[in-house]
């Protein structure tokens, strides 16, 4: 089952509950949120006074992936918020065993984020203690990145070491330039759970989910 991910990054702030409600309605499966800190990334975005305002609007499972400097700090403030997955950049989490414990032991499911270029051998180690990886394909902190094309090879050797290792069921989440000209390929590498913000919210969003859905099934 491939899940899309409409990342709200590209939403319309002014209209953020209709804009959820035409995701759900169009058949999304989950809403990416990006959490920046003006830190670990420049921009800053959602807190969670916004993520708990979003879990009242919908019954959609949100997907919070944490770009801060220090995610331990942030993780009860967002699972009380309503978060449903919490992913964390392992470049920003050096006791990254222990983080990932407290995200499960809040109540969330755990992920572990790598930026295009940090080696895989972070996923590797993480794989038993996250429920999914998050694989970036632009440098976090903006929408509206080109796509890096390195990705398809990394997605596939992660993919192929977690299959041969047992941990074939554990989701390779994909972020940054998804399309939907580009969105088989992703999927052909192996990722499963396709985050995409201006690729779904450029012309008609409704359109946009129905046509992907009809690309990854
Ligand atoms: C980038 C964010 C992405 C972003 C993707 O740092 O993590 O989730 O919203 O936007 P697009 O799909 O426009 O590249
Ligand atoms: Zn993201």
């Amino acid at each position: 089952m491939n899940l899309i991910a409409p990342s709200l990054l590209s939403a319309d702030p002014l209209h953020i509950g209709r804009d959820i409600a035409a995701c759900e309605a169009a058949g999304a499966d989950i809403l990416h949120v990006d959490v920046m800190d003006g830190h670990f990334v420049p921009p800053i975005t959602f807190g969670p006074g916004i993520v708990s305002a979003l879990r009242r609007g919908t019954s959609l499972p949100l997907d919070c992936h944490l770009m801060v400097t220090n995610p331990d700090h942030h993780v009860e403030q967002f699972a009380a918020a309503g978060a449903a997955w919490i992913s964390i950049h392992a470049e920003a989490a050096p006791h990254l065993h222990r983080s990932l414990q407290n995200i499960r032991a809040h109540g969330c499911r755990p992920g572990v984020v790598l930026n295009p270029l940090t080696p895989l051998d972070y996923a590797f180690e993480a794989a038993g203690e996250a429920d999914f990886i998050l694989l970036m394909s632009v440098n976090p902190g903006y929408g509206g990145q080109a796509f890096i094309p390195g990705f398809l090879r990394r997605c596939e050797r992660l993919r192929t070491w977690l299959d041969s290792n047992g941990l074939g069921t554990i989701p390779i989440e994909v972020d940054g330039g998804v399309k939907l000209d580009n969105v088989r390929s992703i999927v052909d590498a192996g990722a499963s759970i396709l985050v995409s913000g201006s690729g779904l919210f450029s012309g008609n969003l409704a359109d946009n989910i129905a046509q992907m859905r009809q690309l990854v099934g």
